[in-house]
C-alpha cells in the first residue's frame, strides 16, 4: 500500500519524484523518501509524514541528478518515521531499495545476514533486500543479477526499485503481487506503482506481472523475469489523462468524485445499454450465450465497498436474472476451502484491481475451477489482467481513498450484468425496457440530488458532534446503510454501524436513546411500511432520525427529525440515489471536524498487504 517512483532521463530527477510521490500519496502517506544519483554517490533524504515534509527537506538545492527512486509509505513493519522511511541502504551505503509489500520471511533471512556481519539500522522488512542484493553484489554480479538473485530467496509481495551508485543511471525494478508500471518516453524512463505519476509526462506504459522485472537507463529499458528470462511485453496507451487526476476546483478529490457521478455513470453505461431493445451488451465477458446461460450460481468476491456493491448485485441478479449468488468477504472466502463446482463464475469486483485479498481469492477460485469475471476500474490492473473476462467499470480515476463514484459505477455495471444475464432467462422484453429506461435516467436524477448538496449541511451542524451513528435499510438499502456507514467511519473516524433495520430490534436497538442518530434509508419499495414501523420504534426511545426519502413522500416527516429527498426510481436501482446524500453527510461531517478527508488515517487506496 505504499507508493514507488523512479526516473532516469535529461532532466532534473527531483522534481519529477516529488511530484510523482504526491500523485501517489493515496496509497500511503506516514512516510516518504528519496535515493537519487549524483557525482558516482547516492544521496538518501527521507522523512516522517506527508510528502511535503520531504519536499521541505529536499529544497536546500544540493541534489542536481538525472535518475532516481522515491518511495511514499504505509506502514507495515517499523513506526512511522525518518530512520524506518524508505529508501532502505545496504552497509556500504551504495544500494538503495524502495519496496511495495511486505517480505514475510524477512526474520529468516535477517538472522543469516545479520551472521555474516550486515549491520541493520532499521525495524523493517525491506532492508533485508537492500543486504541482499549486497551480498550478491558482492559475489561480482551486476546489479540486475544480484537483484534477480535476491529476489529467488524472497518469500512475500513486492514492487520494487533499486539503484546502485555504482552503476549510474541504471534502475531496476521487480514485481511479485504488488503492481509496478514502466513508463516509456522519448529518452526517459519511468517506474511506478501505477500510472498516475506517468501520465504527465507519457502514456505509453508497460505493465508488470508477476515474477517480472524491468531495467531502465538513459539508453532504454528491457524487461525479463527474476530468472533473467527476457521478455517482450507489450506498450499499452493509458486513455486517462493528468485532467482528470486534478481536484478540479473542488477542495477534496472526494467531492470531486461525488460529483463526477452524473458523468461517471453514464460513461459505466456508454456502448453497453441498449435502451430501445430493453438490453445490455458487455464485450469483455468472454463468454458465448450458451456459456452464460449455463452459469450455475455465482459467487461475488470483494473487500470494503465493493464487497457492498456485491450484495446489492447479489439482490439484482436474483431477483432479476434468477440465478443463484453468495456475496464472500474475499479475506474469508480464500481460507475456508469453498466449494466451487462446475457452473460456477466468481464474480471479482475491485476499485482498484489490485486488492491482494480479493486478488487471492480469484485465483483460489481459479485454482479449483471457477471462472472468474471481474469488475474493474483500474485498467491494466492485476485483476483484470488475471482474471478469464470481465468489465471496466469507467468510473475514471478514483484518487480518493473513501470510494464514492467506483461505487455507483460497480452497481450500474451490475445492473447491466443483470440485465444481460436476465433477458437470456427468465425476463421479459417489458422488464428489460423498464430496467433500461430506468437507468438511462438515473445520471439526471443524481444530478438533482447534487444540486441540493446544501440540505445536508444543517444534519452536519446538528449531528457533526456525535460519536456514535446508526444507519438502518431494508432489501437493497441494507447494503447502502453499511456503504453510507463505512464512509462516515472511514473518513471522520466516527463510530457507525449499518444494519437490516429488521435486525435494529434484536440488540442495537439498546444503542438508541436521544445521543444515537440513526440515518433511515427508507425509499418507496416493498418494505417502506415495515420500515416506518421501525422507525417509530426508534422515535419511541428518543433516538434522532435523519430519513433518506422519495420525492413527495410527506408522510415521512411525521417520524423523522430531517429527511433528505431522492427521487423515485426502479427499487432495485435506488441505492444508486439513496447512497449520494449519505456520501455528502460523511464527508461534510469530515470536513466539519477537521479530518483529512482524502488521506484518512491508517488507511490507503488500495491495500496490497493481507
Ligand atoms: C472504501 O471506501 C475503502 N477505500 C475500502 O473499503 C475499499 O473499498 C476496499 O479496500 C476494496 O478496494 P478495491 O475496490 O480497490 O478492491
Amino acid at each position: 500500500m505504499c507508493g514507488i517512483v523512479g526516473y532516469v532521463g535529461n532532466r532534473s530527477c527531483l522534481p519529477i519524484l516529488i511530484e510523482g510521490l504526491k500523485r501517489l500519496e493515496y496509497r500511503g502517506y506516514d512516510s516518504a523518501g528519496i535515493a537519487v544519483q549524483q557525482n558516482g554517490a547516492l544521496l538518501v533524504r527521507k522523512a516522517a509524514g506527508k510528502v511535503r515534509v520531504l519536499e521541505e527537506r529536499v529544497k536546500d538545492g544540493k541534489i542536481v541528478a538525472h535518475s532516481g527512486i522515491a518511495h511514499t509509505r504505509w506502514a507495515t513493519h517499523g513506526a512511522p518515521n525518518d530512520i524506518n522511511a524508505h529508501p532502505h541502504t545496504d552497509c556500504s551505503g551504495k544500494i538503495a531499495v524502495v519496496h511495495n509489500g511486505i517480505i514475510e520471511n524477512y526474520g529468516v533471512l535477517k538472522s543469516a545476514l545479520l551472521a555474516e556481519g550486515h549491520k541493520f539500522v532499521t525495524e523493517t522488512d525491506t532492508e533485508v533486500l537492500a543486504h541482499l542484493i549486497e551480498k550478491h553484489v558482492k559475489r561480482g554480479l551486476k546489479l540486475e543479477q544480484a537483484v534477480g538473485a535476491a529476489l529467488r530467496a524472497v518469500e512475500g509481495t513486492y514492487g520494487i526499485a533499486v539503484v546502485s551508485s555504482d552503476e549510474p543511471g541504471v534502475i531496476v525494478g521487480a514485481r511479485n503481487g504488488s503492481p509496478l508500471v514502466v513508463g516509456v518516453a522519448d529518452g526517459e524512463y519511468f517506474l511506478a506503482s501505477d500510472v498516475a505519476p506517468i501520465v504527465g509526462h507519457t502514456r505509453q506504459v508497460v505493465y508488470l506481472d508477476d515474477g517480472e522485472m524491468a531495467v531502465i537507463s538513459p539508453d532504454g529499458f528491457h524487461t525479463a523475469t527474476i530468472n533473467h528470462q527476457p521478455i517482450d511485453k507489450p506498450v499499452h496507451e493509458v486513455e486517462w489523462d493528468l485532467g482528470q487526476i486534478e481536484k478540479g476546483g473542488y477542495d477534496h478529490f472526494m467531492l470531486k468524485e461525488i460529483h463526477d457521478q452524473p458523468a461517471s455513470v453514464r460513461d459505466s453505461m456508454r456502448g453497453r445499454l441498449i435502451v430501445d431493445e430493453g438490453l445490455a451488451r458487455l464485450g469483455g465477458l468472454n463468454m458465448t450465450p450458451e456459456q452464460m446461460r449455463d452459469i450455475k450460481r455465482i459467487i461475488i468476491l470483494a473487500c470494503g465497498t465493493s464487497w457492498h456493491a456485491g450484495l446489492i448485485g447479489e439482490y439484482m441478479l436474483e431477483e432479476h436474472a434468477r440465478i443463484p449468488v453468495e456475496v464472500e468477504y474475499a479475506s474469508e472466502f480464500r481460507y475456508r476451502n469453498p466449494i466451487v463446482d462446475q457452473g460456477t463464475v466468481v464474480l471479482v469486483i475491485s476499485q482498484s484491481g489490485e486488492t491482494l485479498d480479493t486478488l487471492a481469492a480469484m485465483r483460489e477460485a481459479r485454482r479449483k475451477g471457477a471462472r472468474a469475471l471481474g469488475l474493474v476500474n483500474v485498467v491494466g490492473s492485476t485483476i483484470a489482467r488475471e482474471s478469464d473476462g470481465g468489465v471496466y467499470i469507467h468510473a475514471g480515476p478514483e484518487i480518493g481513498v473513501a470510494s464514492t463514484k467506483a461505487f455507483t459505477s460497480q452497481v450500474t455495471v451490475l445492473a447491466l450484468l443483470t440485465l444481460v444475464l436476465g433477458r437470456q432467462r427468465e425476463m421479459s422484453v417489458e422488464d428489460g425496457l423498464l430496467l433500461a429506461r430506468a437507468l438511462d435516467a438515473i445520471p439526471g436524477k443524481i444530478e438533482r440530488i447534487l444540486q441540493r448538496e446544501a440540505d445536508v449541511d444543517k444534519i452536519v451542524q446538528l449531528y457533526g458532534g456525535h460519536d456514535n451513528f446508526l444507519y438502518l435499510g431494508r432489501g437493497y438499502n441494507f447494503p447502502v446503510a453499511l456503504e453510507g456507514a463505512l464512509k462516515l467511519k472511514e473518513i471522520s473516524y466516527i463510530h457507525a454501524e449499518g444494519y437490516p433495520a429488521a435486525e435494529m430490534k434484536h440488540g442495537p436497538i439498546a444503542l438508541i436513546d436521544e445521543n444515537m442518530p440513526v440515518v433511515f434509508i427508507c425509499t418507496r419499495d416493498a418494505a417502506y411500511d415495515k420500515v416506518m414501523s421501525n422507525m417509530s420504534e426508534v422515535r419511541a426511545r428518543k433516538g434522532r432520525i435523519i430519513a433518506i426519502a422519495t420525492e413527495g413522500d410527506d408522510a415521512v416527516k411525521e417520524r423523522a427529525d430531517h429527511v433528505l429527498y431522492v427521487p423515485d426510481t426502479l427499487t432495485c436501482l435506488q441505492p444508486l440515489l439513496s447512497v449520494i446524500p449519505l456520501q455528502l453527510l460523511a464527508y461534510k461531517v469530515a470536513v466539519n471536524r477537521g479530518c483529512d478527508v482524502d488521506q484518512p488515517r491508517n488507511l490507503a487506496k488500495s491495500v496490497t498487504v493481507e
